[in-house]
């Protein structure tokens, strides 16, 4: 390959956070980081991670939801390498209402849903931040969902913290340029990871889901390795506050036929 080329996708030395990289979707873009050469640091809260341990990838613990261990985390790896690069706010949850749950139960819900999913990514931007500005520069990158714009029922507090993921990326976008730190989002569509195997587990709920997408087939962890690289590096140096939809075309799907029709 051309030499320009590489250097451009290049994440060589870059020092690389992706939080809820137990397992699943950070799991999947934490191992592809670490093949394009950045020294990563997956975390979770699990006490190891679901995956074997490749050249430049480590397992961290950290509990998102409290700020001052990602905070520690940020400091620690600033100590030992000199830069922090990129940030992936992968950490997520979903928690589906039941008809029987009551006011005090979608509180409660509401809360612990918009805490991980939208107070955690603003906590890691914040304190990951001032250690990209002191290494020149750096990378936000925030897992949002296809229901940052679109509805599904009976979680309406996922939806709020997706949509409001999706806006504060904009918002932090305008106010870390001048440090040079980038901050996208990347929305992906029907995954198959532990948070929907309940769906593509179950025949129906899976071909329902299905019939939505462009790309006829599930999407895997993998497939955001090639979103977050080009978000990462030199490569989308003139990028910044914007969504990539990875999500076999959910989105962008104006009537649903059978994916394999004309
Ligand atoms: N799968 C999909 O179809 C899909 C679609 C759109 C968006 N997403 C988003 O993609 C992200 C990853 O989802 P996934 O499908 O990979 O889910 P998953 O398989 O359930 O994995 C979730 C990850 O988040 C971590 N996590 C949860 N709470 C945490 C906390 N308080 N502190 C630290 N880590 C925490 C989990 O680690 P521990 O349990 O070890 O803490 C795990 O590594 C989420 O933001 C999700 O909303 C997923």
């Amino acid at each position: 390959m051309n030499s320009y080329i590489e250097q451009l996708f290049s994440l060589q030395d870059r020092v690389a956070i992706v939080t809820g990289a137990s397992r699943g979707i950070g799991a999947g873009i934490a191992k592809g980081l670490a093949q394009a050469g950045a020294k990563t640091y997956g975390t979770g809260r699990s006490e190891k991670p679901e995956w074997e341990s490749i050249e430049n990838l480590h397992y961290k613990r950290c509990d998102v939801s409290k700020a001052q261990e990602i905070l520690k985390l940020c400091q620690e790896l600033y100590e030992e390498h000199g830069r922090l690069d990129i940030l992936v706010n992968a950490a997520g949850i979903t928690l589906p209402l039941k008809d029987t749950d009551t006011l005090e139960e979608r509180l409660t819900n509401f809360d612990r849903t918009i805490e991980v999913d939208l107070r955690a990514p603003y906590a890691g931007s914040m304190a990951a931040a001032p250690y990209m500005a002191k290494s020149g520069g750096g990378s936000i990158i925030n897992i949002t969902s296809i229901n940052s714009i679109v509805g599904f029922p009976g979680n309406p507090g996922y939806v709020a913290a997706k949509g409001g993921l999706r806006l504060m990326t904009k918002g932090l976008a305008m106010d870390l340029i001048k440090d040079n730190i980038r901050v996208n989002n990347i929305a992906p569509g029907y995954i198959e990871t532990s948070m929907t195997k309940a769906s593509f587990s179950n025949p129906e709920t899976y071909e329902q889901r299905l019939r939505h997408m462009i790309v006829p087939r599930w999407g895997q962890p993998e497939d955001l390795v090639g979103a977050t690289i080009y978000l990462a590096s030199d490569a989308s140096a003139y990028v910044t506050g914007q969504d990539i939809f990875v999500d076999g075309g959910w989105t962008a799907k104006g009537m649903i036929v059978t994916p394999y029709s004309s």
